[in-house]
């Protein structure tokens, strides 16, 4: 039987990150036969959060689902677009009564996947527990094939341990919020894929996609600088995650990396992501 295929994309930074997953987005689908798509959204726009108008045309480039992070409040807009989006996710782990939801569970076909987003707590905000909040969810969740978790988080090690706490539990873990992709991606002997850092989708020749200048600037002068998204080298990145249809198991975890060059559809093709 033909595995169910999930591409998931890295954090999506910017205007290029934006314009990369518009026009490669569809091509990769097919070059990787892809079910199901999920995209860390969080700093589509300008590096800080989303606006409900360009969450509504990444579901329109074939997105499935919409993960974020610490980022998902920057625009204030998305306060009340979140709760009439259930497919757009802010971590799981927010206190109580927060807008929005972390889990999203879908059908495609026969196959029923879940998304958690979660955030960690080492060097970030002070949320609930990732860990209880992870097992809380799994208890309430029902019969699923498969459970794809996001896990946002600074600290390799809580990454980490968060991939060993839901071993056997999960058919993935991915861990995002970095922006730096790493080497580590496995399978695990229960069937979890696992990588520490998917990535970004953005441009690469910048700091965690932010201009070099101020980045620099703030860590010379320890004084706040503005920060614009940079725009060289821009990169659509992330893993494609195959999952056994019968037991829900990871089969293979595979990293991606595709340059994108906004040259390349200049005459006649999408063009939309102009603002
Ligand atoms: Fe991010
Ligand atoms: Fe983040």
């Amino acid at each position: 039987m033909k595995p169910f295929t999930v591409m998931f994309v890295a954090d999506i930074c910017g205007k290029p990150g934006r314009q990369a997953v518009a026009h490669l987005l569809k091509p990769l689908r097919e070059k990787y036969e892809v079910d199901y798509v999920i995209a860390n959204i969080e700093n589509s726009a300008g590096g800080f959060g989303i606006t409900p108008e360009m969450s509504q045309k990444f579901f329109t480039y074939g997105v499935n689902v919409q993960t974020s992070g610490n980022h998902i409040w920057d625009r204030v807009q998305i306060l009340d677009y979140i709760g009439t989006t259930p497919r757009l996710l802010r971590p799981a782990n927010f206190p109580s009564g927060v807008p929005g939801s972390g889990l999203y569970v879908d059908t495609i076909g026969d196959f029923k996947i879940a998304t958690i987003n979660l955030m960690g707590r080492v060097y970030m905000a002070n949320t609930d527990c990732p860990f209880k909040k992870a097992d809380a969810i799994l208890d309430r969740i029902g019969d699923v094939h498969a459970v794809f978790v996001d896990f946002h988080a600074e600290a390799t090690s809580e990454k980490q341990a968060m991939a060993y706490y839901l071993d056997g539990k999960v058919s993935a873990v991915v861990g995002t919020h970095t922006h730096v992709p790493t080497a580590d991606e496995k399978v695990s002997t229960r069937g979890t894929a696992y990588i520490t850092d998917a990535g970004m989708t953005g441009p690469h020749k910048s700091i965690i996609g932010m201009d070099i200048g101020p980045s620099v600037g703030r860590f010379l002068t320890a004084m706040p600088k503005r920060f614009s998204t940079a725009s060289e080298d821009v990169k659509i990145m992330g893993v494609i995650v195959k999952i056994n249809r019968e037991d829900g198991s990871a089969i293979s975890i595979e990293r991606y990396s595709e340059d994108f060059n906004l040259a390349d559809f200049q005459s006649g093709s999408i063009g939309i992501e102009e603002d």
